[in-house]
């Protein structure tokens, strides 16, 4: 048995701690906005919070969460940097396909928790992980700075 705080509550998971925590939120969990890419850490698809910080679900075993707080993409709208960054995402139509879009949210919310005005690099630094097929990079860019405005106002 596996115990951890999932979207802000006790989750308990009989699974094999040398699980993918990207499987286990997905088939056991139920939460599904979280993506498979790559599987490498190499695209960003599958970002969540592992108390507070991006990380790459697909190469995080789900007994290393033990204890921890995971924040997947339908839990972290609660936040009020998440909630402007989805507003702003929407609003500006940033995804195409939507494929990468909750790992690209999750990666540009903790950006903006940490660094809340950022410049174009802090955004290339905290963003190129998060790999798009379909090049959204400049509506995110634009979208990153757009919800860094509304924060500070
Ligand atoms: S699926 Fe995890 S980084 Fe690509
Ligand atoms: S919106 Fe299609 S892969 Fe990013």
């Amino acid at each position: 048995m596996i115990k951890f705080t999932l979207n802000g509550a006790e989750q308990t998971l009989d699974v094999d701690p040398d699980m993918p925590l990207l499987w286990a939120l997905r088939d056991h969990a139920g939460l599904t906005g979280t993506k498979f890419g790559c599987g490498l850490a190499q695209c960003g698809a599958c970002t969540v919070h592992v108390d507070g910080y991006p990380t790459r679900s697909c190469q995080t075993f789900v007994g290393d969460v033990e204890g921890a707080s995971v924040t997947t993409i339908e839990g972290v709208g609660d936040d009020k940097v998440a909630a402007t960054v989805q507003t702003v995402w929407a609003e500006m139509d940033v995804p195409q396909c939507g494929y990468c879009q909750s790992g690209q949210i999750m990666s540009a919310v903790s950006l903006l928790s940490e660094t809340p005005k950022p410049t174009d690099e802090d955004i290339d630094g905290a963003m190129w992980g998060n790999l798009c097929r379909c090049a959204t990079y400049q509506r995110i860019r634009a979208a990153i700075h757009e919800a860094a405005r509304r924060l500070e106002a």
